[in-house]
């Protein structure tokens, strides 16, 4: 039987990151508590199999209280072996939090450490520093919480190449078994939009991808999407999930599920999804059915950017590609100079 997830969203942050365009506000968490409820309420009029994931992403899901995502866990129907996931951002995290989180079942935390290398922090603008994760990982490990994910981000202002090696290198001294590591892009509508001299220049990038994959490759994690690295047994199923355009729930404003072809995506922002759900509407607020071709396509487009890459048939055109390309078995699997330009080579697919 194919997985089935739930992604739960929690939209708050205590301040906004200057590149992030992720659907969160800083002046809203006082609407945690009726904000949770409705995804309680939410989750409990559909009809759903067990969940073999539960992801709370954010925005910053360990911004607010532990006994909050707690009572939401509380009421999903989960396999007993389910991967139950919180994204952290290091600084609101706690001995006790974590305590709490591993006490109701928690079993993987992903933490937004972006930089070991201080001025980096700052010239992210986050609010923690390196101190924050190290006693993050003590607490998760001392609660029982093995399956961590760090996120590192490369390419802000000021980061030298040798910052990145760093950062790199101090991840894997910390023996964190799941590695995200995400080139920082410019979205637009962000502060970081407006401002071209602290946006991340190409070959910096291209350099920064190839030390991050030969350090990682070394130290014995597994390159499994482009930007998610694992060692032997810790590949993220949520992830997975989506990957294999698996059926998933969405709880929460903004939250995107999947079931069976038909894509939706909840209304976008707090005050009307409680609304919604407390007057018994749909918290839906949008949705699309794709086509079989559609569902091809993506499908190809997810493959392509895995380690099991996509089948020969994928690509119609006779342009040769092969210089972008590795065998992996009967498929073809992109190299590191296909990786950087995924995108790009995504475009040539069968439509
Ligand atoms: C949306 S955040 C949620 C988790 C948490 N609030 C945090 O910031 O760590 C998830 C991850 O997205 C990544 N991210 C956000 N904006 C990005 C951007 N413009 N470019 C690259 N990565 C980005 C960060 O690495 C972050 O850890
Ligand atoms: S803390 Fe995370 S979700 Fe919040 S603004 Fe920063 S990157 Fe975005």
């Amino acid at each position: 039987m194919a997985g089935f997830g739930v992604y739960a969203h929690i939209p708050f942050c205590s301040k906004r990151c200057d590149y992030c365009a992720f659907v969160t506000w800083t002046d809203r968490s006082h609407l945690a508590v009726e904000y949770v409820d409705a995804c309680i309420a939410d989750y409990a009029r559909g009809s759903y199999r067990r969940a073999t994931s539960v992801f709370f992403g954010g925005g910053t899901p360990s911004l607010i209280d532990a006994s909050l995502l707690m009572k939401l866990l509380a009421t999903i129907d989960i396999e007993d072996d389910a991967e139950i996931t919180i994204e952290c951002n290091p600084e609101t995290l706690s001995e006790e939090k974590i305590r709490a989180y591993a006490e109701s079942g928690v079993n993987r935390l992903s933490f937004g450490v972006q930089s070991f290398m201080p001025h980096v922090l700052e010239s992210l603008g986050r609010e923690h520093n390196p101190s924050h994760v190290l006693d993050a990982i003590e607490w998760a490990r001392s609660a029982g919480i093995d399956s961590l994910n760090a996120d590192i981000i490369y390419g802000a202002a000021g980061e030298s190449i040798d910052d990145w090696r760093k950062t790199v290198e101090q991840t894997i001294a910390l023996e964190i078994p799941h590695i995200s590591a995400y080139a920082l892009t410019v979205e637009q509508g962000t502060p970081l939009a407006l401002d071209k001299k602290r946006h991340p220049n190409d070959d910096d990038q291209a350099t920064k991808y190839e030390i991050v994959s030969d350090l990682l490759e070394e130290a014995g994690y597994v390159n499994y999407e482009i930007s998610n690295w694992a060692k032997p047994g810790h590949a993220c199923e949520h992830n997975l999930l989506y990957w294999a355009q698996g059926d998933y729930a969405a709880l929460g404003c903004a939250a995107h599920g999947h079931e069976k072809g038909r894509r939706y995506w909840n209304v976008g922002s707090p005050e009307p999804y409680i609304e919604r759900v407390n007057s018994d509407e749909s918290s839906i607020g949008g949705e699309e059915v794709l086509t079989s071709e559609q569902r091809r396509f993506e499908a190809n487009e997810l493959s392509l950017r895995t380690r099991w890459g996509v089948s020969k048939d994928a690509f119609p055109n006779e342009e040769d590609l092969s210089e972008f390309f590795e065998a992996a078995g009967e498929n073809l699997r992109l190299n590191n100079r296909g990786k950087f330009l995924a995108g790009e080579i995504a475009t040539r697919l069968i439509r």
